[in-house]
């Protein structure tokens, strides 16, 4: 009886990932990628955002911002990932999960018309 019951378990919970599309994955990803959030320099959907600002000692204002990422190739995101560039920490993701934030920055921002150049 307890078998069936776990067998049953099982099953469902292989139903239930099927539930999450890709999409959604990408974005729960880009939100939480085993690190620090993209979200929190690059805003929700890529488009960019400040961090901090300060005064130099010239006393001009510094501001630090993470860019726009909206419309970045798969090179580039792949790239940043692994490599990290400025105060952007480096990420240890597969492959996989890098397409799929692609996928979600493209998606979210209705970037259709740059799919298959840049789909490896
Ligand atoms: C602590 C802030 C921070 C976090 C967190 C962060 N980034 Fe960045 N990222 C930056 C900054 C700042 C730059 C620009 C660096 C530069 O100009 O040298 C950058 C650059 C990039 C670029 C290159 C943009 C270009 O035009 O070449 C990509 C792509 C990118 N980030 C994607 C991501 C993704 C995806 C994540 C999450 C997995 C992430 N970043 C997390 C700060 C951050």
């Amino acid at each position: 009886m307890t078998k069936i019951l776990m067998m049953l378990l099982c099953a469902l919970s292989l139903f239930a990932e099927d539930f999450i599309s890709e999409f959604e994955y990408g974005q729960m990803l880009y939100r939480d990628p085993r690190g620090v959030s993209c979200v929190s320099c690059h805003g929700e959907t890529g488009e960019g955002k400040d961090i901090a600002s300060y005064r130099n000692s010239k006393g001009e204002k510094v501001t630090i911002s993470g860019s726009d990422i909206r419309f970045v190739t798969l090179e580039q995101i792949s790239k940043s990932i692994k490599e990290g560039q400025g105060i952007m920490p480096r990420y240890f993701l597969t492959n996989k999960e890098i397409r799929t934030i692609y996928a979600y920055l493209k998606k979210v921002n209705n970037d259709d018309n740059n799919g298959s150049q840049d789909d490896k």
